[in-house]
């Protein structure tokens, strides 16, 4: 399906691009609340913060990318499962929404409800785990700018 005209696909993109890269802002955001609040200063101040970020930014941001990035792709002759480096975004940012919405969020708030309390290994994971995701996003930007690995078939002979 390629239903666009060329400002709708650019206007399309832009969202799609200024969505996801606003994920590794809020991440990078997320790892600094976790350190700080590793590191002793104000837990019980800072952990709730992260969790409205998780709560109020993250969950609608990570189902706006997706939708978007969805239709970046079926509206566009890079089709969903046509093009390798589309397909490993799908299925990255798709595994990335589930642990957002299953891990993520509800860590968030059990940090945010024992401040000072939280045990340390549940501390270090509030610094590893957005960590990790900003890591991942850097790779799918890599990916988008590089496009690699051709079709995933090949087209048939004529
Ligand atoms: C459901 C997941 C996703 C799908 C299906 C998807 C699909 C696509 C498609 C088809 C394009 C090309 C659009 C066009 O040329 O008009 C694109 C571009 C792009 N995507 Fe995604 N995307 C997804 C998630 C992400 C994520 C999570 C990021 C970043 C962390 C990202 C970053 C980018 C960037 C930077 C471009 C622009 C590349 C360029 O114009 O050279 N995408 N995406």
């Amino acid at each position: 399906m390629n239903t666009l005209n060329r400002r709708a696909r650019k206007t399309l993109l832009t969202a799609h691009v200024a969505t996801s890269v606003s994920w590794l802002g809020a991440d990078l955001v997320l790892v600094v609340l976790g350190a700080a609040a590793l590191s002793g200063r104000a837990p019980d101040g800072l952990y709730p913060v992260a969790a409205l970020i998780g709560d109020w930014l993250l969950l609608p941001l990570t189902v706006a990318i997706w939708l978007i990035g969805v239709a970046n792709a079926v509206l566009t002759p890079w089709g969903l499962l046509t093009h390798w480096w589309v397909t490993v975004k799908l299925i990255v940012t798709t595994v990335m929404l589930g642990l957002v919405y299953l891990l993520l969020t509800p860590g968030l708030r059990q940090a945010a409800e024992s401040g000072a309390e939280l045990a340390r290994e549940d501390r270090l994971n509030m610094v590893v785990a957005p960590g990790v995701s900003g890591a991942l996003l850097i790779f799918l930007i890599a990916l988008s700018v590089f496009k690699p690995w051709g079709r995933v078939r090949r087209a048939a002979p004529r």
